[in-house]
């Protein structure tokens, strides 16, 4: 009602103002033909009587002129006449002629001396009521003896008015009725077809809606584009109502989420990089070491919630160490709460499935950093000798037929097919962390199809952002005879379904990091102390593994140009970069690091000043404390990726500042910049754009800079990683619990063992 009422409203204020131009309009116009045809019938009332009106000007005979005006007043709609001489003077009246109408004041209205001798007319106030006085003229060979004065009751052409008038608003009344009884009809008409297409899209085609999934059914083109939307919006609200709450994410719900939608199942993780690596240091003694890794970071809080069993390479030094025979190890050390299963790789192994596939291959044919991805076939065969081993693993770990695993990375695309194929009845759920490229670009993978088959093995396949899914489902297209579900967002490959969905990863909230941490002015205090700045210094600070997608070099050319571009921060600010070295066999990753201190140095050498350095660079890994540190004490963040899949510094900056102080500046071209759009969010090719930023930042106001991380941590409190992995857990309970409803017998099962010769037949051919 209230939409007919909107439409309406507007609707019925355009008529009005309609029907009151038209009114005008059409009053003056019918006035004005009125005007001319009074003028026309007194001219030719006047020819009737002009002789003898003539004769008795000529002759100022009076009783002549007066006769012959009554003849003039005969006819019904005059109402009075008077003659005038050429001086203006009246010669004669008839009786009813009004005082105001004057044969002076009539010659003052008319075209003047020497004008055509054409009739002139004009309105005013007879005896009863508005009147029309038409002047003709009266001539004898050519010399003016006077004008005859008619006038003429306009009674009628005031009522003729008065109903055009009443026509016109009955007919605009008449229009503004039908109109929004229309306007009813087509509101109530849109929205029922509107609802009823949404209930078809929900009820119908939503896979994860609780009925069963329809895929014959179509929804309309136009609705397409909400479809991703919708869907998204329904999972949320069903998942809250499932739960039974709403409101922030822990490790007390992730665990009731496990317990009500997978009830007594083992979650398994595998992921090349382990949560806690043990480490022989200089003395001999072993360190427990959490590796540098965003995955890492955010699945491990996860694992503590759930328990169960992480599978990952063992890369120690001291890894061995501490394992018992099967390789586990119940971890975190401290006070544990799930296994640690270490896989041993050989170095020709580790050579080929991680330096090379994995890092010289995917990573960068993942990532638009300007590095050529390198196949090689040896790596090949060990990518998936490995993958092999790991599936070897889980089958190993699964007390149970059906396990949960959640797969992670691109060290292990062929992994769920595999896992698929030696547990039928485990839920596989993988999440890529890394972007995923377009079609065209994945194309120069020689071995494109076998990975997109392996991780189709999954029942849901996960991405930080909808443009990589929307990727992945392109290069499926190319390369697979594969059903793409754009309305499911699905792949149906050999008549089994993959969900390919986005779920943007995230940290723990609150970060038990910052939690342990001192409070922010002993933070800044103890660093300053350390790295012997004076207490006004201005601090940036960048931590990364020295990695060439992380856009180090750019950031430090941003502040070179900051420091060139606006001097006064000379000798003021400092650039604090911790910098994890990583992949170090790899030739392109001991390029960058070359070329990161070279750069450090030649900056330091141009701006630099007795101890003042613009660029300290920290080349080591720093544990989770020293790194929460540095988030404290600096002034600002800069995460310049030059292409990344989320970037967790970015959420990790931002849970380390509850004093809402301190500016991130970030790269558009992370997924987080999809979230923090509060960053001051630059392209960090563009150096004029960075070092305006940067500047911006430093000058920033304290009021602003609350604003803007009080918005930021709003967001990241809200989707932590406890609600990133709640989700997939959901969605992967109910896509369980839905094979299960169909796999009851007589009924097709889904995700039954595929025959590995048909899936040769689902790649395209040339
Ligand atoms: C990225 C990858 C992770 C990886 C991390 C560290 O974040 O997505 O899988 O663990 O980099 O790299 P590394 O090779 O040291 O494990």
């Amino acid at each position: 009602m209230r939409a007919v009422a909107v439409l309406f409203l507007p609707l019925l204020v355009v008529l009005a103002g309609l029907a009151w131009g038209a009114t005008e309009v059409v009053e003056h116009t019918s006035r004005r033909w009125a005007e001319r045809d009074m003028r026309a019938r007194a001219e030719l009332l006047v020819k009737g009587v002009s002789e003898p009106l003539a004769a008795a000007l000529r002759r100022d005979d009076r009783p002549r002129a007066r006769k012959a005006l009554a003849d003039l007043t005969r006819d019904e709609r005059v109402s009075a006449a008077a003659i005038c001489d050429a001086g203006g003077a009246v010669l004669a009246s008839t009786a009813g002629r009004p005082e105001v109408i004057g044969c002076r004041s009539a010659r003052a209205r008319g075209p003047g001396e020497g004008a055509s001798a054409a009739p002139w007319g004009f309105e005013a106030l007879g005896a009863s009521g508005p009147a029309y006085v038409t002047a003709v003229p009266l001539a004898d060979d050519q010399a003016p003896l006077g004008f005859v004065l008619v006038v003429e009751d306009m009674g009628w052409v005031v009522g003729r008015e008065a109903q055009a008038r009443w026509f016109l608003w009955v007919a605009f009344g008449v229009v503004a009725v039908a109109a929004a009884l229309a306007a009813t009809l087509a509101v109530r008409f849109s929205w029922y077809t509107w609802t009823r297409e949404v209930r078809r899209v929900l009820w119908g085609t939503l896979p994860l809606a609780g009925s069963a999934p329809n895929p014959a059914q179509r929804s309309r083109r136009q609705f397409q584009p909400l479809l991703s939307d919708v869907r998204a919006l329904v999972a949320d609200l069903v998942a809250e109502q499932v739960e039974g709450r709403a409101g922030l994410w822990g490790p007390e719900r992730l665990r009731d989420v496990l317990s009500k939608h997978l009830p007594g199942s083992e979650v398994i993780v595998v992921a090349n990089r382990e949560p806690f690596s043990h480490e022989r240091g200089p003395e001999g003694e072993v360190r427990v070491v959490h590796p540098a890794s965003g995955l890492v970071t955010a699945l491990e809080p996860v694992m503590e919630a759930c328990s169960g069993t992480w599978i990952a390479h063992g890369s120690g030094s001291a890894d061995r160490e501490v394992v018992d025979r099967q390789g586990r190890v119940a971890v975190p050390p401290e006070s544990p709460t799930y296994t640690l299963r270490r896989i041993w790789l050989a170095a020709e192994e580790e050579k080929g499935y991680y330096d090379g596939l994995a890092n010289e291959g995917l990573w960068p044919l993942c990532h638009q950093a300007h590095t050529r991805p390198i196949f090689r076939g040896d790596d090949w065969a060990h990518y998936r000798e490995v993958n092999r081993r790991f599936a070897d693993a889980v089958v190993q770990e699964a007390r149970g037929t059906d396990p949960v695993v959640l797969v992670q990375d691109y060290h292990f695309a062929l992994l769920p097919r595999m896992i698929h194929e030696r547990l039928p009845r485990a839920t596989v759920v993988s999440f890529w962390h890394i972007p995923w490229p377009g079609g065209e670009r994945f194309e120069v993978c020689p071995y494109g199809p076998e990975l997109l088959e392996g991780m189709l093995g999954s029942s849901i396949l996960g991405f930080h952002v909808q443009a990589h899914c929307n990727n992945f489902l392109e290069c499926v297209d190319r390369a697979l005879e594969a059903r793409i579900d754009r309305e499911r967002q699905s792949v149906v490959l050999g008549g089994e379904e993959t969900l390919v969905r986005a779920y943007p990863i995230s940290v723990d909230w609150p970060s038990r990091w910052a939690g342990a941490a001192p409070p922010v002015p002993e933070c800044r205090a103890e660093l300053f102390r350390e790295l012997g700045l004076p207490a006004e210094t201005l601090l940036g600070v960048g931590v990364d593994r020295l990695d060439y997608t992380k856009g180090i070099e750019e950031r430090f050319l941003a502040v070179e140009r900051l420091l060139a571009r606006f001097p006064q921060f000379q000798g003021r600010f400092s650039f604090v970069q911790l910098a994890a070295p990583t992949r170090s066999r790899i030739p392109r990753y001991q390029q960058i690091e070359r070329s990161v201190e070279e750069l450090a140095v030649r900056i330091n050498g141009r701006f630099g000043t007795g101890a003042y350095r613009p660029i300290i660079l920290l080349r080591a890994h720093h544990e989770p404390p020293a790194v929460f540190r540095c988030y404290r004490a600096a002034d600002l963040c800069y995460v310049s990726s030059l292409h990344d899949g989320m970037n967790l510094v970015a959420k990790e900056f931002v849970a380390a500042r509850e004093d809402e102080g301190g500016v991130l500046v970030l790269s558009r071209f992370t997924g987080a910049s999809r979230e923090l759009s509060d960053a001051l969010l630059v392209n960090p090719y563009d150096l004029e754009e960075a070092s305006a930023a940067l500047a911006a930042a430093l000058a920033m106001s304290r009021e602003e800079q609350r604003a803007r991380m009080r918005a930021m941590r709003a967001l990241v409190a809200e989707f932590n990683v406890y609600r990133w992995a709640g989700r997939m857990l959901v969605d992967g309970g109910r896509l369980r619990q839905q094979d299960r409803n169909r796999a009851r017998p007589g009924l097709p099962a889904v995700r039954a063992l595929p025959d590995p010769s048909a899936r040769v037949n689902h790649r395209k051919s040339e």
